[in-house]
């Protein structure tokens, strides 16, 4: 029921920022419950009765005034003290994460773009918007961005951390159960900003390898690719020639495909080396079909209304092969 929400943790970075919320709540619910008692009794046992002349008037009580002054100062104080606890556990900090980075394997690179998320390895694996983890394992990202502020948010993992330009902020993420985990950009950053989505996906160490091992591999000497089901091999081959022609690699990279004039590794949009591995696309836009991969390229502003990626008026054969070659990077 509580679904992807901050109250279904699954790290102690979003255990540590639940129970924070949830004694928050447990205590300010305390404070209205006192309040609106207090409030209830004295306007019933001290209403207005008929007859009833002027009451006594008093002009403070000093126990009484230092009480209500003392207690909630004690009170604040104590939940300063666990907040700052909660922040502890929940974050890596600025300081303190530099050493750890150095030799933790488990370390990550997050780059936020208009409007998806570049995901680089410490072992070189480039995707985008999908970030797979082993369970249990505590993973040190450092994050940043390269136009606008944007900020990433898995609920269920962790806390909130903005990316910001020229700019290294550090998190740490980790899942203690398989599963799949939406987060989304939290800051508005332009208009694909509701599309600018991601998730983590937590696996078991030895499927976590296995994807690595595969995401490792340039993808296409050509001839390996299989075409996805209902698309031909001619098509594929097609897809390659349409997508050195048109000026696809100026934005994305394809390890292990060249077209002329493209730089040696754009990073201008999201890496397709495998493209057909990821379950969405878009940033999490539509899942990863490839009747919705025609569709994106059919006309990607409709889809993501300000993309950045052009609409480059392929026609019904041109988006087939295209489809084909994409989908068979995997
Ligand atoms: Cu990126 Cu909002």
């Amino acid at each position: 029921m509580l679904g992807h929400s901050v109250l279904n943790p699954m790290s102690p970075q979003a255990l540590a920022i639940s129970n924070l919320f949830i004694l928050t709540m447990i205590v300010s619910l305390g404070i209205i419950l006192i309040i609106a008692g207090v409030l209830t009794y004295t306007s019933i046992r001290f209403r207005r009765r008929p007859g009833q002349g002027e009451p006594p008037q008093t002009f403070g009580i000093t126990k009484l005034e230092i009480a209500w002054t003392v207690a909630p100062f004690l009170l604040l104080v104590a939940v300063f003290g666990v907040t700052v606890q909660a922040m502890r556990l929940s974050s890596p900090g600025q300081i303190s994460i530099s050493a750890a980075e150095a030799h933790n394997p488990h370390r990550l690179t997050v780059i936020g773009h208009q409007w998806w998320w570049q995901v680089r390895y410490a072992s070189g694996v480039d995707t985008a918007n999908e970030i797979h983890i082993p369970v249990g394992q505590r993973f040190v990202v450092a994050l940043t961005s390269v136009d606008v502020i944007h900020s990433f948010w898995v609920p269920q993992c962790g806390p909130k951390i903005d990316l910001v330009p020229g700019q290294t902020n550090y998190l740490w993420l980790e899942c203690d159960r398989a599963g799949v985990y939406n987060g989304a950009c939290s800051e508005y950053c332009g208009a694909g900003h509701a599309w600018m989505l991601l998730r983590i996906i937590a696996e078991p160490q030895a499927r976590f390898s296995a994807w690595e091992q595969a995401q490792r591999r340039a993808a296409p000497a050509t001839a390996r690719l299989h075409p996805p089901a209902g698309y031909s091999a001619r098509e594929v081959a097609a897809g390659v020639r349409l997508f050195q022609y048109f000026p696809c690699q100026s934005c994305h990279n394809v390890d292990g495909l060249r077209s002329n004039g493209a730089p040696a590794r754009a990073e201008v949009a999201p890496d397709l080396t495998h493209f057909g591995s990821r379950q969405a696309l878009a940033a999490g836009r539509i899942g990863n079909t490839p009747a919705h991969v025609t569709a994106w390229l059919a006309n990607p502003d409709k889809l993501k209304p300000g993309v950045h990626m052009p609409n480059f008026q392929l026609d019904q054969t041109q988006l087939r092969d295209l489809t084909a070659f994409l989908e068979s990077l995997r």
